[in-house]
């Protein structure tokens, strides 16, 4: 008896050093304090499980609880969400709905608390509502873990020195502002407030320019910057024009535009766990076949903004071993419903990875889903572009997505290649979303805009002023009790 409860402990103490062993938990969720998100998340990674040998008990065993207090009640509201990525790796997310004290962050493993769980934090911990901006910026950039060089606002901001503003302003709107079609917004932020004047028929757009500077001044008090934002998809200014300044969601080899992310990618971070569901977290959780179990064929659905994408149609048709491609909708091409409909419904992003490869072509200017293919981690087939969004120059061909020709000619033979090389192909979906777990998460896309802004700050020599007819964009009123060192800038506005 005493032998069996003695090998019984034993037992034991093996079982929980091999856990430790076994279990990795990092990421920003676990600095709360310092790194306020929308959504605040962690991984937990189970590293000697891979997804030919993952169980789906893994996810039953793992639980997580959040919770803290709030100024007036015993709990304080938090939303808890686990995404499992199926492959012996977890993501956790959750939402603050009001500031929390003595927050609590446990992750269990069959009941019990693994690696340095519970993470505990005395707070305050706020929500991403809330208005309390570190007054200093490079520590805030420092303590939310940015990067602060990146290659692309190097090289974009490269033909920019000692800029006046109001001159370049003046000539963005001499030259760019046509009523029909092109919007953008002369943005100015000034003390930390937001002020702006819109050129153009179609500003609606002007709510993710606002949200992004509207997030980050309550995070960090910005520099005072003035910059004009466009709200179209093409980039304007022209190589061979003028290098003036305009901030673009996608950029071009032949024009000089800043990138910034795309609205659609940073919308994606301000409202994770909010308004949209289809975000790079959320995509790591969503396909439901194992690799082996994907059909080895390319998928593509989109409208037919460009005529690759009519052409994809004749190639898969004439190759229905090799793809699965349809229009969902006509508008740029209505004379060509008979030949190439009839449109197909929409599918769940979610259902592209059933495929084991997708095909990422062309709209209008860049197809704004890439960073979702990648972080799904599907095997993208990326049609040559010489449109480019703020994170293309970083990706490598072979390693990160397979290379295809702008007119699509080797698509086939591209195909082929997946399906006889397996191995390299899962390799590269698997680069793809070790990519975007680097690169293109909530946190990346919030940093790459706040170092964006100040790299910008740094080049413009004129004096940043607010004109008398500047629309004010407020920050939305929430009660919120900024910690003391955080509240002088408060008093001081
Ligand atoms: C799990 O974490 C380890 C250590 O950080 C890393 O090497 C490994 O690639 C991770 N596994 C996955 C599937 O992300
Ligand atoms: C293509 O995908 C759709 C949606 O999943 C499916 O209904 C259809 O049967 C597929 N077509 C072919 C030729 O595999
Ligand atoms: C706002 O005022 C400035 C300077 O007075 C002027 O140049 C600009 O055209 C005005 N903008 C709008 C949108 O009215």
């Amino acid at each position: 008896m005493l032998r069996k409860s003695f090998l019984y402990m034993f037992f034991i103490i093996e079982l929980n050093q091999a856990l430790k062993n076994e279990i990795n938990i990092f990421g920003p969720g676990l600095k709360p304090e310092e790194i306020v998100m929308p959504a605040r998340y962690f991984y937990v990674n189970f590293t000697n499980i891979n997804s030919l040998s993952y169980k789906p008990e893994l996810n039953k065993n793992l639980v997580i609880d959040i919770y803290g207090r709030s100024k007036t009640s015993e709990h304080c509201r938090v939303w808890v969400n686990k995404l499992d990525r199926k492959d012996g790796t977890f993501i956790v997310r959750y939402k603050l709905y009001e500031t929390c004290f003595d927050l609590s962050i446990h992750v269990y493993y069959k009941r019990k608390d693994v690696v340095q769980s519970p993470y505990k934090f005395k707070g305050p911990v706020y929500p991403d509502q809330c208005h309390c901006p570190d007054i200093d910026f490079e520590h805030w950039l420092k303590s939310y873990g940015c990067s602060n060089t990146y290659e692309q606002i190097h090289k974009d901001l490269k033909p920019y020195q000692d800029i006046d503003m109001t001159e370049k302003v003046k000539k963005i709107v001499q030259q760019y502002h046509q009523p029909e079609s092109t919007s953008f917004c002369h943005y100015v932020v000034k003390e930390n407030e937001i002020y702006r004047n819109c050129y153009g028929k179609h500003i609606g757009f002007n709510m993710f320019s606002d949200n992004i500077l509207l997030a980050l001044s309550r995070k960090v008090k910005l520099p005072d910057i003035e910059l004009v934002i466009n709200l179209g998809d093409w980039p304007l200014v022209h190589k061979g024009s003028e290098p003036l300044p305009v901030f673009s969601w996608c950029g071009s080899d032949e024009t000089f535009d800043i990138t910034m992310p795309t609205y659609d990618l940073t919308e994606s971070a301000l409202e994770n766990m909010g308004r949209v569901t289809l975000d790079t977290l959320s995509v790591q959780s969503g396909a439901e076949l194992a690799w082996d179990k994907r059909e080895p064929r390319a998928v593509w659905r989109g409208r037919d903004s460009r005529a690759e994408r009519l052409k994809l149609i004749d190639i898969a048709r004439a190759n229905p071993d090799l793809f699965n491609a349809s229009l969902t909708n006509f508008f740029f091409f209505r004379d060509k419903e008979a030949q190439y409909g009839p449109k197909q419904p929409h599918i769940s992003f979610f259902k592209f990875f059933d495929y084991k490869y997708q095909i990422n072509i062309d709209g209008t200017v860049a197809a704004y889903r890439l960073p979702y293919l990648l972080a799904g981690g599907g095997t993208v087939l990326k049609q040559d572009s010489p449109y480019y969004e703020h994170f293309y120059k970083q990706l490598t061909p072979w390693e990160h997505f397979i290379p295809v020709k702008r007119d699509l000619s080797d698509l086939v033979d591209r195909v082929k290649w997946a399906r006889e090389n397996d191995d390299k192909a899962q390799l590269i979906a698997m680069n793809a979303k070790n990519f975007a777990n680097e690169h293109l998460l909530p946190q990346h896309v919030i940093c790459y805009h706040a170092v964006l802004f100040w790299e910008w700050s740094k080049l413009v020599k004129s004096k940043v002023h607010v004109e008398d007819n500047m629309t004010h964009v407020p920050q939305a009123a929430f009660e919120c009790d900024c910690r003391s060192e955080n509240r002088k800038i408060r008093e001081d506005l």
